[in-house]
């Protein structure tokens, strides 16, 4: 399987320029032609410095840590994936960056990542040990009235705090040769182009757009974890994550993407600080920290676990019991809330996977959305680039799999189910094969449209 006669592939490279002889197998494979649309050659340009420019640097890129076919974010199934030298792992082959650079064994363990936010001067004391947030739906994530939050504290970004000045502080402290972190010696830093065109690429990622909750779910307890998702009584979740976003609305109107302390950095018993590691207490926004933390969206959260800024949550169920503890309950923002709304959050088990279930839901008919999104551009390219590392089509192929996985992980719709699978085996056949990929990306898209209408009115 997967495998073509030489002569074939020969055939369809020599005889691309033919238009006969693409339409017959399906398009030939070569890169697409470049975008003429002024922001779409914005984005290509931003998108090719995401992956594969190291800034003279110690070999990573952004995409060593968010890569495509992972939802832009690392754990540790991925990371167990990559081999031995992959410059995520730099801290153990390059000895300028033994020490205080990574933490090998959180990495390796819990996709932990050392972030010297409060400044370079004590390397071995001052640090923070965190998750890698997906970039997805940063269009609709980043504004708030007290300007841009990135990261999770939300001042993740040097100078003015944008997503565009982000990538500056994200060469200084990942891509560095040696400690002493010189521009120009131990890496350059992007230009200003550079970071234009990165933004451009970064703000195309993911949902344009916020959702309008409530949907018309069929699935009866995905449709009561929405309910309880949007109860100002009961799950309370949309004050702080307005339509299973990441902006705040109490009530007075939209407030934007708000810090909170919630009290994650209390919870008991926390993965990484069960290990002999240090794992120094992080403070969150400001120096010093003022124990706040920035919201993530959640239509994006069932496929990107693990969970909160430390990765102390592993699945998407348990995260939402968190709320139900005395970690959150005791905490400065749940203490307001139960002050504001008569009490704190407390969700029975059943209830807790109503919730989950309808995260897994939205998150499943986001992967069909851009599933569906990116098959329709391999299928207007005419098919070209299609098994091109990162291409739409490969992309495509990740985002199914996903629905399948946060679906069938909580046994919610068998019949979309089904539909998903027949659109993986079309998208797959349509990556390997030769022949009929037109109407097999045409095959898988009608596929996702039957799964979608399974979960959605
Ligand atoms: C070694 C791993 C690593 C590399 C390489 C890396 N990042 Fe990140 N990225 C992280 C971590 C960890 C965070 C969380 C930082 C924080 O909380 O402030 C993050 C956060 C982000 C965010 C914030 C997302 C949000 O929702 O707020 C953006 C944007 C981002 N990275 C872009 C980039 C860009 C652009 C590059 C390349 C110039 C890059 N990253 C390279 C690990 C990495
Ligand atoms: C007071 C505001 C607030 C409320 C209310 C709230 N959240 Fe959150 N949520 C946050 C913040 C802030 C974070 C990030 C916390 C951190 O990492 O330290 C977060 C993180 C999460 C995450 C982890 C996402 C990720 O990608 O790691 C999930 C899941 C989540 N919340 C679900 C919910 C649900 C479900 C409810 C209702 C039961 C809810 N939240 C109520 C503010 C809130």
């Amino acid at each position: 399987m997967g495998h073509r006669p030489a002569g074939a592939a020969w055939l369809a490279a020599g005889l691309c320029g033919a238009a006969a002889v693409a339409v017959l197998v399906g398009g030939c494979d070569t890169a697409p032609p470049a975008p003429t649309d002024p922001q779409a050659a914005l984005v290509a340009k931003g998108r090719k410095l995401f992956f594969e420019e190291t800034f003279g640097g110690n070999g990573r890129t952004c995409g060593t840590c968010h890569p495509v076919e992972n939802n832009l974010t690392l754990d540790a199934r991925f990371i167990a994936t990559l081999p031995p030298n992959d410059p995520l792992f730099v801290a153990e082959f390059v000895p300028a960056l033994a020490r205080n650079f990574e933490n090998p064994v959180l990495m390796r363990q819990f996709a932990l990542i050392v972030e010297n936010l409060d400044g370079f001067d004590d390397l071995a004391n001052r640090f923070v040990m965190r998750g890698i947030p997906h970039t997805l739906g940063m269009r609709v994530s980043v504004a708030s009235p007290q300007g841009p939050r990135t990261g999770w504290s939300g001042d993740g970004a040097p100078g003015d705090g944008s997503l565009r000045a982000f990538a500056t502080g994200a060469v200084i402290q990942h891509f560095t040769k040696t400690l002493n972190r010189v521009a120009g010696v131990d890496f350059r830093l992007p230009t200003a182009d550079e970071l234009d065109a990165m933004e451009a690429f970064q703000l195309s990622l993911g949902r344009q757009q916020e959702l309008a909750l409530p949907l018309p779910l069929k699935d009866v307890v995905a449709q009561r974890g929405q309910a309880i998702f949007l109860d100002g009584r009961l799950g309370k979740c949309n004050f702080c994550h307005e339509n299973a976003g990441a902006n705040a609305n109490f009530g007075a109107g939209p407030i934007g993407n708000q810090n909170f302390d919630t009290g994650v950095e209390n919870l008991p018993d926390q993965p990484a600080k069960l290990t002999a590691q240090r794992v120094p207490r992080d403070d969150g926004l400001g120096i010093p920290g003022d124990g706040t933390f920035n919201t993530p969206s959640l239509v994006e959260a069932a496929d990107t676990p693990p969970f909160f800024h430390n990765n102390a949550v592993a699945t998407l169920e348990g995260a939402v019991a968190f709320y139900n503890g005395d970690a959150f309950n005791n905490s400065p923002a749940g203490r307001l809330l139960a002050g504001a709304t008569g009490g704190g959050i407390k969700l029975d088990a059943t209830q807790v996977q109503a919730v989950a279930s309808f995260l897994r839901v939205i998150n499943a008919l986001e992967n069909i959305r851009q599933a569906t999104e990116l098959l329709q551009a391999t299928r207007r390219a005419g098919g070209h680039g299609r098994t091109a590392r990162g291409s739409p089509l490969r992309q495509a192929v990740a985002e199914t799999e996903d629905a399948i996985e946060v679906l069938a992980d909580a046994d919610l719709h068998p019949l979309a189910l089904r539909h998903l699978e027949r659109a993986l085996a079309a998208a797959r056949k349509a990556l390997r094969g030769w022949v009929s990929v037109d109407s097999r990306l045409a095959e898988a898209i009608a596929a996702l449209e039957a799964a979608r209408v399974d979960i959605v009115q």
